[in-house]
């Protein structure tokens, strides 16, 4: 694949199990459109939820093979899942690489987000089974504050059921009423939603939840993050117009598109199926 010698003008590449992290890419393509961006969806293998640590950490190191021959300059994990259960593992691979490249997950920059939000010192967390079995929050939040109190629900039906395309009817909101019981009896005062596909379900928790409880997403805080990597690594795409987005998915692209502008809410264009190859990152 051709290489673009000016690395500022290398793309940002964005990953997830499928179309949920286009709700990340959504605040980076708002908040950073000067850059370039790739986004690749493993909606083969969705959902990663019920996958284990080992499975997750070789996905994410296929994926970041295929994205680094793509000539990225930083790799966003935006699935909560993958971070959770191998982000460590692939921060570590790419340190031992001649490419340098920088890896960032959304769990880290929501977990300080809603330490700084919370005034009563519980705060409630809702995502996927290996999220919440990974353990990566109650870590992140007591690294930020061991006096705050985090209290988990694996809410794992959630994700295939949003990502179905189903519109959200009594059954949905009955089950995220159910979900978030522990939330409420817990008196949390900040929710924070562990995963990509959550912030659909915004209005429905925040009515449920009553407006003096606050929710955090990943995709605002992790974009800052971005910012400040791209500044401190003199990385900034110096391009004054919008950059290009472009899609890939493992699964069927049709159906990507189809489901993925509701996530995106911006024009999605043509999306390019793609095959991973287990490799070597040299
Ligand atoms: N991107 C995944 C996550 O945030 C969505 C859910 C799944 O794949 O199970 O965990």
């Amino acid at each position: 694949m051709a290489t673009i010698s000016d690395p500022r003008e290398r793309p940002i590449a964005v990953f997830d199990s499928g179309v949920g992290g286009l709700t990340v890419m959504h605040e980076l393509l708002v908040h950073l459109p000067a850059e370039d961006y790739i986004y690749l969806g493993d909606t083969a293998r969705f959902p990663y939820g019920e996958r284990t640590p080992d499975e997750l950490a070789t996905f994410s190191l296929e994926i970041a093979e295929e994205l680094l021959a793509r000539n990225a300059k930083l790799l966003v994990v935006a699935c909560n899942s993958a971070t959770s259960a191998a982000l460590p593992v692939l921060q570590q691979r790419m340190r031992q690489t001649t490419l340098g490249v920088e890896v960032l997950g959304v769990v880290r920059p929501e977990a300080i987000q809603a330490v700084a939000t919370t005034n009563n010192g519980r705060i409630g967390l809702l995502a996927t089974n290996a999220t919440v079995a990974s353990g990566a929050y109650d870590e992140a939040i007591h690294a930020a504050d061991p006096h705050v109190t985090l209290v988990s629900v694996a809410a794992q039906e959630l994700a295939p059921l949003i990502q179905s395309g189903s519109t959200f009817d009594d059954k949905v909101v009955e089950l995220v009423r159910g979900y978030i019981e522990p939330l409420r009896e817990a008196r949390v005062d900040t929710v924070i939603l562990g995963c990509t596909h959550y912030p659909l379900l915004s209005p429905i928790l925040q009515r449920m939840l009553g407006r003096d409880v606050r929710i955090v997403t990943s995709g605002v805080a992790l974009a800052r993050q971005v910012e400040h990597v791209l500044g401190a690594r003199d990385l900034a795409n110096p391009n004054r117009s919008e950059g290009s987005y472009r899609f890939l998915s493992t699964g069927d692209p049709e159906a990507f598109a189809a489901v993925g502008t509701r996530f995106l809410q911006l024009p999605l264009g043509p999306v390019e199926q793609v095959t991973l190859h287990e490799g070597v990152i040299a």
